[in-house]
């Protein structure tokens, strides 16, 4: 997604431009295609912008020789208008006296633009950006909160903006509806910073607020004024942040996906951490603030999330109603958003993001609200939108995930789902012997990670001999079902390779007239349950000439008449908790095929780390 980011030098002795660029590369992971920056010089806008990279920008920008003591940028995922130069941010009024950069989408963009059009005024890109650039220098006179103010409300849809106007060189302007900006204050220099991401400020301690829907800000680094559209000026609730522990790097892996998939040992680790209770046989959250009895009263379960989010809670689904006997439905947060949802009482809504920024799961959200049913948030970014939303916030406590392909977080879901179906099972008719069986299993979670970890040549070797098909079925039964969806999403994203997840029973019901040796299907063995069940459905493609790849567990030795290529699993892991495992499995085999192929596998083409905007 788009990143915003803004810099006002105080006592530091640095660029501002640099600052930015620096901000820029810690956003990078959001996804983005061009970037720019830009800055007044002798009461002028000066401006960079390029198409790639950020280190192209940053090229550009020492070419151009100069000191600023602020600066606005931004990187780029294209909504409106081609990938170019010109619709890369900032963009400019028509006399070049603004520079704004925006993340969101103005919805009435192109009624905006026509009236704007119709009163003579001229426009250079193809974005919907630029009509806020324009309408505020359209409102402008000589009252920089005025035009503010005039243009904000004119605005449907989401924004957060940051824009430097020639006539207040000292000056940044922000203000955000419906997006993060996070606004910081370094401990040290004091010198100001402006992100759409807190995490990204690369000082190390600041004292950070964040603007609120329609609240605008007018930032020098004599003075931080903060205002609502009536022009009232608002006291902040400041923060103190410390990034001093954030590491990202790759640690010596080829890619930040693998390292973070060699992650999950420790990030299992650490969602676990503390959360265990074998006293009471159960599991515990420092950070729930809902009573047990509150929890007890639950008789029904709504999940919304988006993406790999959504398949943990597809998955999760099966678990609560398993051991907590609920009824739970899982919803894709993008449709629900607009349903006139029927929501019971005594319905716990869980909302899973790892970003905590998703704009469709922030609006199912919002929607569930109206019911005044408790919202429990999944999330693994501190301060995010979606934890400022929620009733609780259950934390990941994954690290950062940078690929744009979530594995760790993914994993880390599923598994605090796993824990809090576990609280709530106890708190209905899960059994003392049964809550500990399952604490058992959830704590041997990490060895298990590491027992697949070790088989990564063995899934190389398989990936390499089968990277040059371009369609996959991914199949499973029970719980390797959505576990089979999560599977076949990995693989599309890095590797833009045809996949689809299917329930196995679900074969001879239509997709099996698409076999044929061109078409590979990775078996997703690991549901005992089921098991025999799923011999039959691989016989039927077999028998039809369809090369299968399995991951099943050893001593299945049945699989081996079946399939072309077979990697044997632990068979100690129960069905409940096999999705893990498994997943890990089908994370390398992706990882491997996009390598082979050559394929940019940390920002893949398209893709944004986080999807700000509808
Ligand atoms: C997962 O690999 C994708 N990057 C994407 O589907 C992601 O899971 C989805 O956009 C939801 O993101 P969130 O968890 O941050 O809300």
């Amino acid at each position: 997604m788009c990143g915003i980011y803004g810099h006002i030098k105080k006592s530091s002795k640095t660029n501002s431009l640099n600052a930015c660029i620096d901000g820029l590369k810690k956003l990078e992971y959001r996804g983005y295609d061009s970037a720019g920056v830009a800055g007044i010089h002798d009461g002028k806008i000066v401006c960079c912008k390029t198409v790639g990279k950020v280190v192209v920008l940053e090229r550009a920008v020492k070419a151009i020789k100069l000191e600023l003591s602020v600066a606005i940028a931004h990187t780029r995922w294209a909504t409106h208008g081609k990938i170019t130069e010109t619709n890369a941010h900032p963009h400019f009024d028509e006399s070049r006296s603004i520079a704004l950069v925006h993340n969101g989408i103005i919805e009435n963009y192109q009624k905006l633009k026509t009236e704007l059009e119709e009163n003579g005024i001229e426009f250079l890109s193809e974005t919907d950006t630029e009509v806020i650039s324009q309408l505020i220098s359209f409102h402008y006179e000589n009252d920089i909160s005025k035009a503010i103010q005039k243009t904000l409300p004119l605005l449907e849809g989401s924004f957060a903006i940051a824009f430097i106007h020639k006539d207040h060189p000292d000056k940044i302007i922000a203000s955000s509806r419906g997006c993060p900006l996070a606004i910081g204050i370094c401990h040290e220099s004091h010198d100001i910073f402006l992100s759409s991401d807190s995490n990204a400020f690369t000082s190390s301690k600041l004292d950070v607020f964040y603007l609120h829907d329609d609240e605008y800000a007018i930032i020098s680094h004599e003075l931080i004024e903060v205002y609502n559209l009536a022009g009232i000026k608002l006291v902040k609730q400041i923060e103190t942040l410390n990034l001093e522990n954030i590491s990202i790097s790759k640690e010596g892996f080829d890619h930040f996906l693998l390292k973070e998939i060699h992650d999950q040992p420790l990030s299992i680790s650490k969602a676990i951490e503390n959360r265990l209770d074998y006293a009471n046989a159960t599991a515990n959250f420092s950070e729930l603030t809902l009573s047990d009895e509150e929890l007890q009263k639950t008789n029904r379960i709504l999940i919304l999330a988006c993406g790999s989010s959504y398949h943990a809670g597809c998955i999760a689904k099966q678990i609560f109603e398993a051991y907590a006997k609920i009824p739970t439905e899982v919803e894709i947060a993008s449709e629900f958003r607009y349903k006139d949802p029927i929501i019971l009482k005594n319905t716990l809504i869980l909302a899973i993001s790892q970003s905590g920024e998703t704009a469709d799961t922030l609006a199912a959200v919002k929607e569930s609200k109206r019911s005044n049913c408790p919202v429990i948030a999944l999330c693994n970014v501190k301060r995010s939108s979606l934890s400022r939303l929620a009733s609780s916030t259950l934390w990941l406590n994954a690290g950062p995930e940078i690929s744009v392909c979530s594995t760790k977080a993914f994993t880390s879901q599923l598994t605090l789902l796993m824990l809090l179906a576990l609280k709530i099972a106890r708190l209905k008719t899960l059994s003392h012997k049964e809550g500990k069986k399952f604490l058992f299993e959830i704590e041997r979670l990490p060895a298990q990670i590491a027992d697949i970890l070790s088989k990564s040549s063995e899934i190389e070797k398989i990936a390499k001999k089968y990277a040059g098909h371009k369609d996959f079925f991914f199949i499973g039964r029970n719980y390797m079902y959505p576990t089979s969806l999560e599977a076949a999403l990995k693989l599309k994203e890095i590797t833009y390779l045809n996949a689809t997840g299917y329930p196995a029973g679900e074969m001879k019901h239509g997709p099996i007239a698409l076999i044929s040796k061109k078409l590979v299907t990775i078996a997703l063995c690991g549901n005992k349950h089921t098991f025999e069940k799923l011999l039959s459905n691989l016989m039927e493609i077999k028998s039809r000439g369809g090369p299968i790849v399995a991951f099943a567990p050893k001593n299945s030795s049945e699989i081996l008449s079946l399939t072309n290529d077979v990697i044997f699993l632990s068979d100690s892991i129960s069905d409940t908790f096999a999705p893990i495992t498994y997943s890990i499995c089908c994370q390398l085999l992706a990882y491997y095929i996009a390598k082979f192929l050559g394929k940019d596998i940390d920002q893949p083409r398209n893709l944004a780390k986080s999807v700000t905007v509808e």
